[in-house]
């Protein structure tokens, strides 16, 4: 008599179809335990599947259902394939014909089975039939604006068509041989009148509070260059307008979006780590804005780089009790800044930000039993690796990151607009606040320092 035989296979599964239940019955048909592997949301996006329309959590349900099937696992990274065949003393590898060669190197470890696909099914054929593209507009003509286009490619689901900019003539060069963003405007209101559902708004920072308020209003989703508003009260007023209206607007604060930083956030909520007690993350710049007047507003260092270490201190601390900052001005706005916060059961976070000094922009989140590190530049998340007292136990995660991170970010604003959902977890309009504190906290502290000396 046979021993029961294993049988594994992996997939996305985005809106479960015939070719899907073609391939699980014949995998099954192989032997007689199933074991299914659906790809996790992030490293489908780390892998460059940046289109997938349902979540990790509605795609295993969907294969659970399927009463052939007889066990679903998560597949989070590279590698796991591997170490899931020893795990789960694996007889047959089974995959697709699409994938014919690709996982050979899996015949060291056990059998593997290449079977017929269906013809004239794919998830990508479905999504395209049951979702339309989404139209955007650019709005300015910004710094990231080429980059913006570059990535928006990536994203099957946006279209860009349009471009708004104060300066007639800047747009008029910009349309004139441009294959993709035919119409240009320099009237904010006809642009806003057209079709366009969404808008990316790349302009100077003191202009991103009024153009967002008039996005909104003419009901269109807002994706902003951070910081979106330059004052607690417009940020929450906007936000305000958003829920209301059933809206997204989200900052463009693109760590936030990207795969590998995700994965670290779960990893970190597996507790490996024991209870955290200090969030400290650095990021310096020494560019300059050649347009910009030097001025708070557009050179301060708190005002455009601490959205990124208070993110990270954030998604790991929750929102701060208290606040202290240390800073140091040259020509009238702050050239760095160190910004304490502290958090429940008294954790600390550091967020150290400078636009007139370099140093090393890592990132460490240390536990009561080991401590999570991620080089730099930690917030263009790659890798990041979990260590502890004992060297050995040391874990790397490694992750592929394409272009220039921009498309993780688009990609959401994408889904979430296809989804009808107003708010991203990745990125809630809590965290949004309190990433934001600056610089109204920080004008308060001024005024309070000039008070005591
Ligand atoms: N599959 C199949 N026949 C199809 C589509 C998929 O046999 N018409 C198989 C794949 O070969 C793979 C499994 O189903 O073994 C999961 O594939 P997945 O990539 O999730 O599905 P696709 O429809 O190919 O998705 P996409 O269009 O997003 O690539």
């Amino acid at each position: 008599m046979r021993g029961m035989i294993t049988v594994i296979t992996y997939g996305t599964y985005d809106m479960l179809h015939k070719g899907h239940i073609n391939l699980l019955k014949r995998a099954k048909a192989l032997g007689d335990y199933l074991i299914v592997g659906v790809t996790d949301e992030n490293y489908d996006r780390s892998r460059g599947k940046l289109n997938v329309s349902e979540s990790t959590k509605k795609r295993m349900k969907a294969v659970e259902a399927l009463d052939f099937v007889d066990k679903v696992i998560v597949e989070t990274h590279k590698g796991q394939k591997a170490e899931d065949m020893v795990k789960y003393d694996v007889d047959i590898f089974a995959i697709g014909d699409d994938w014919i060669g690709a996982f050979d190197y899996l015949n060291e470890y056990t059998h593997v089975e290449y079977l017929p696909r269906t013809e004239g099914i794919s998830s990508t054929q479905l999504r395209k039939e049951h979702f339309s593209k989404i139209k955007l507009g650019l709005v300015g003509l910004g710094r990231d604006t080429e980059a913006f286009i570059e990535e928006a490619q990536n994203v099957s689901s946006i279209k860009i068509n349009r471009i708004y900019a104060k300066d007639f003539l800047a747009v008029k060069a910009f349309t004139k041989d441009n294959e993709l963003i035919k119409y240009g405007h320099d009237n904010y209101e006809d642009f806003l009148d057209t079709s366009i559902q969404a808008v990316y708004i790349d302009t100077v920072l003191d202009r991103h509070y009024h153009l967002i308020k008039a996005a909104l209003e003419a009901d269109k989703h807002v994706l902003c260059e951070n910081p979106i508003a330059l004052g607690k009260e417009e940020l929450k007023e906007l936000l305000h307008i958003a829920k209301k209206r059933k809206l997204i607007l989200l900052p463009a604060v693109k760590t936030a979006f990207l795969p590998a930083f995700n994965q670290m956030l779960k990893v970190l909520e597996e507790g490996d780590i024991g209870e955290i007690r200090e969030v400290r993350a650095t990021r310096t710049s020494l560019y300059r804005e050649k347009n910009y007047p030097d001025t708070f507003i557009a050179q301060g260092a708190t005002n455009i780089l601490s959205s990124y270490p208070s993110l990270l201190v954030k998604k790991v601390l929750g929102k701060h009790k208290s606040i202290d900052f240390f800073d140091q001005e040259e020509n009238g706005y702050d050239i760095s800044n160190l910004i304490i916060t502290r958090h429940k059961g008294g954790a600390v976070g550091v967020s150290r930000v400078a636009t007139g000094a370099k140093s090393e922009g890592d990132a460490v989140i240390s536990g009561s039993k080991g401590y999570i590190y991620i080089p730099a530049p930690w917030w263009l998340t790659k890798s990041f690796s979990i260590r502890f007292e004992d060297e050995h136990k040391t874990q790397e995660y490694k992750y592929e990151f394409a272009g220039s991170g921009l498309r993780y970010m688009i990609a959401e604003f994408a889904s979430l607009i296809q989804r009808n959902k107003s708010t991203s977890k990745m990125l809630t309009p809590t965290d949004i606040v309190e990433i934001n504190r600056i610089p109204l906290e920080y004008d308060e502290f001024k005024k309070l320092r000039k008070k005591e000396s």
